[in-house]
């Protein structure tokens, strides 16, 4: 399968470790054979029908700090147009969440789509205000759009609501979906206060760029209409969530809820079909109620009642494992075995 990387930082880099990891065993298990062809970064592009070496790519990126100084027989450096103009297959579109404007995301999976190629991407922007409209463009294309590292990073989130419990349906779900809030909720109930606990999830490298977006709410309310869209089927964005972050969750807060034996914690749901998200007092016996960058999602269903996943919901391998896992599934879907 011929790949082009757009957004070669912490997941692109990881996901390039584990193909090279993994190669032998990717082609005897599932068939993947994949090839980079082209890999873009934000100084520029490398485009290389024959196959990028991978090894070579992230030496260079390490050292140059850009992906534009590879160089090889048969590759060149190009500037524009970079997704349409190469032939492949699938384009991992890596870049950061952008939630103003979903962009260069948007603009990417749409020229990818639009060209005949399948998308995965991790990028939340372009899902989290475009959900109706982009998967409308793939069934037209007749291509394929897979997000699963969106939600829950490579805790398949998506998949266990989308095809576990498949046939039944899906009335609500609840959980928490962003690892920094628990990180710094989870330090501040042990005596930490709220500036030094996100300073340490910061230093842990999970924290979004803006902080904000993790602290206000945004990131788990992005992911709330990614869920809603996928898996209930609701044509939402995130303009739809109601938000409170935990900007104002005190200690003393925390330390009431602790005497009831509840945790704070930021919690993203439906309620009579409203997405929602706000600091809410939760159980310790709850199975959501997890700490530290843990994400849990408990979905209730009309006939098998509620189920819980939880795991880790961030990190660079961790979500480029959510990358390979839908490469397999277009593979299996499309290349039918
Ligand atoms: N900032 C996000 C989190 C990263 O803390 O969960 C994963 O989406």
């Amino acid at each position: 399968m011929r790949l082009i990387i757009v957004g070669f930082g912490n997941v692109g880099q990881s996901f390039a470790k584990l193909i090279l990891s993994r190669s032998a065993d990717l082609y005897s298990t599932y068939g993947v054979n994949p090839r980079i062809v082209a890999c873009i970064d934000k100084k520029g592009a490398v485009v290389c029908p024959s196959g990028i070496d991978l090894q070579k790519l992230l030496d260079i990126k390490k050292i140059k700090g850009t992906v534009v100084e590879y160089r090889s027989e048969g590759c060149k450096s190009l500037e524009d147009d970079v997704v349409e103009q190469t032939d492949s297959d699938v384009l991992l579109e890596l870049t950061p969440t952008n939630l103003q404007n979903g962009e260069p995301g948007i603009s990417n999976i749409i020229s990818a789509m639009r060209s005949g190629k399948h998308v995965i991407t991790t990028n939340k922007g372009p899902l989290a205000l475009a959900f109706p409209s982009l998967m409308e463009l793939a069934n037209y294309n007749n291509v394929m759009l897979r997000f699963s590292g969106t939600v829950g990073g490579g805790t398949p989130i998506l998949e266990f609501a989308k095809r576990c419990l498949k046939g039944d349906r899906i009335l609500s779900f609840k959980g928490i979906l962003n690892g920094t809030t628990n990180y710094v909720l989870t330090r501040m109930e042990q005596g930490l206060s709220f500036e030094s606990a996100l300073r340490d999830a910061q230093e842990k490298g999970i924290a979004e760029a803006t902080p904000e977006l993790d602290i206000d709410g945004y990131d788990a309310a992005a992911k709330v209409s990614i869920i809603a869209n996928w898996v209930m089927g609701m044509k939402k964005t995130i303009c739809d969530v109601e938000r409170i972050g935990i900007a104002e969750v005190t200690l003393e807060r925390i330390e009431e809820a602790q005497k009831r034996n509840n945790s704070i914690k930021l919690i993203g749901m439906t309620e009579n079909r409203k997405l929602i998200v706000r600091p809410m007092e939760v159980s310790k016996f709850d199975p959501i109620c997890v700490n530290g960058t843990l994400n849990a999602v408990t979905f209730s269903s009309e006939h098998s009642g509620q189920q819980t996943i939880i795991g880790r919901g961030a990190g660079g391998m961790e979500t480029a494992s959510a990358v390979l896992r839908d490469l397999i599934e277009i593979k299996n879907s499309v290349y039918e075995m």
